[in-house]
């Protein structure tokens, strides 16, 4: 080869080197901007209701990643995937603890709950890391109120036993006293935990003629005891004079179990006792010995533990035990707006802004 041809091939090589360096660092220029343009990450345990994940689709600021299932998501499954996300779209079946938070990582800004309820979310441990939390009061106010006075009523009025009782060969000729149950007429009507739901409930329990509302609480909460005549009082109190109680308290560590043998031994034979709040605030095994020993006249259940309710649960065993697979928020409605409210606090979150809803920490 020629001199001036070894020339022209080795101006060639230096000519395709360069070419592929500028080439190299042209794309990783582009991967760092694409890097940076990546939308931030959001994680959503669960198939939630439509409103809720157009609301987050149509945002275009996040990345959506879902569990794409009615049942929940395996715990592994939400600990591998909540890693490197910016927010996190839950409900009340996922535990969100420590264990999460470390699997999250610094990411981690928001936690949206699909729920008013938030007993499930460690909340010291989302304080400390400076992670925001959103939830959805209000918005199923009504349709738990609604569902607290039809098992109320189910209970009270043994429907679900009559119903059976009509269907399995029970119903003979009409008799007086047969499948009779205990009206709200002069009743005294007990709330525990006067808040938002138990306000509804007293509302739509007075045009049925009770007689009296007595609630009790943290402490006395006159202005909405005066929208709703209600009357503060202990714990002892409300169970010696109440007719039917209804739990509307959330569930924290002071009412965890505060349903027991004490308070079920206070109150009269006659008396009815529904559970709308959450299963723990009841203690179960006491509950069983009171409704079959006769010391109070029937439950009705909306929440339970564990839930689902083990078949071979004693209380199912139960004639004057209604239990509900905890459906109280579960009009479409409800279920809906639910779902929106949790996407527009995450995406509130996610941007830096006032949630609609946020649980002060
Ligand atoms: N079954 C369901 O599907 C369903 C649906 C919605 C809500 N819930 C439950 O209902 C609860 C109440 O919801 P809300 O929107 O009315 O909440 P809320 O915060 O308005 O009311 C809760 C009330 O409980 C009171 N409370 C707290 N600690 C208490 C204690 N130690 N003793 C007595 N009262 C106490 C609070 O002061 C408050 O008045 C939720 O926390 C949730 O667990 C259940």
């Amino acid at each position: 080869m020629s001199w001036c041809a070894m020339r022209n091939v080795s101006h060639f090589r230096a000519l395709k080197l360069l070419l592929f360096s500028q080439i190299h660092t042209c794309c990783r220029l582009e991967a760092m901007k694409a890097a940076e343009k990546r939308l931030p990450r959001v994680y959503v345990t669960r198939r939630i209701p439509p409103d809720g994940i157009k609301i987050l689709q149509q945002s275009g600021i996040c990345e959506i990643e879902q569990w794409d299932s009615d049942d929940p998501v395996p715990r592994e499954e939400l600990l591998k995937k909540v890693a490197g996300a910016k927010g996190l779209y839950c409900l009340l079946t996922e535990k969100i603890d420590e264990e999460v938070l470390r699997a999250a990582g610094p990411s981690l800004k928001v936690v949206s709950t699909m729920s008013v309820g938030y007993d499930h979310l460690s909340l010291d441990d989302l304080k400390k890391r400076g992670i925001r939390v959103g939830y959805t009061p209000d918005v199923l106010t009504e349709a738990v109120a609604e569902l607290t006075v039809a098992l109320l009523l189910a209970t009270s009025r043994r429907l679900i036993e009559a119903a059976d009782e009509a269907k399995n060969g029970g119903w003979g000729t009409w008799k007086p006293l047969w499948m009779c149950g205990n009206g709200l007429t002069q009743s005294t009507v007990g709330i525990i935990g006067l808040g938002r739901i138990g306000e509804a409930i007293a509302k739509r329990l007075k045009p049925f003629g009770v007689k009296q509302f007595l609630y009790t609480d943290i402490g006395p909460r006159p202005e909405v005891a005066a929208r709703i005549s209600a009357e503060f009082v202990s714990m002892e109190e409300l169970a010696k004079q109440s007719d039917f109680i209804t739990v509307c308290c959330a569930l924290t560590p002071e009412t965890q179990g505060i349903c027991n043998k004490k308070l079920f031994s206070k109150m009269k034979n006659t008396a009815v006792f529904i559970n709308t709040s959450r299963g723990a605030v009841v203690n179960q095994e006491d509950l069983y010995q009171a409704l079959s020993n006769g010391q109070i006249s029937a439950a009705g259940l909306d929440v339970t533990v564990p839930e689902p309710l083990p078949l071979d649960h004693p209380l199912f065993k139960l004639k004057n035990c209604v239990i509900l697979p905890h459906i109280a928020s579960a009009t479409v409605e409800t279920r809906n707006a639910m779902a929106a409210l949790a996407a527009n606090n995450l995406l509130a979150g996610l941007q830096g802004e006032a949630m609609p809803k946020e649980v002060p920490l």
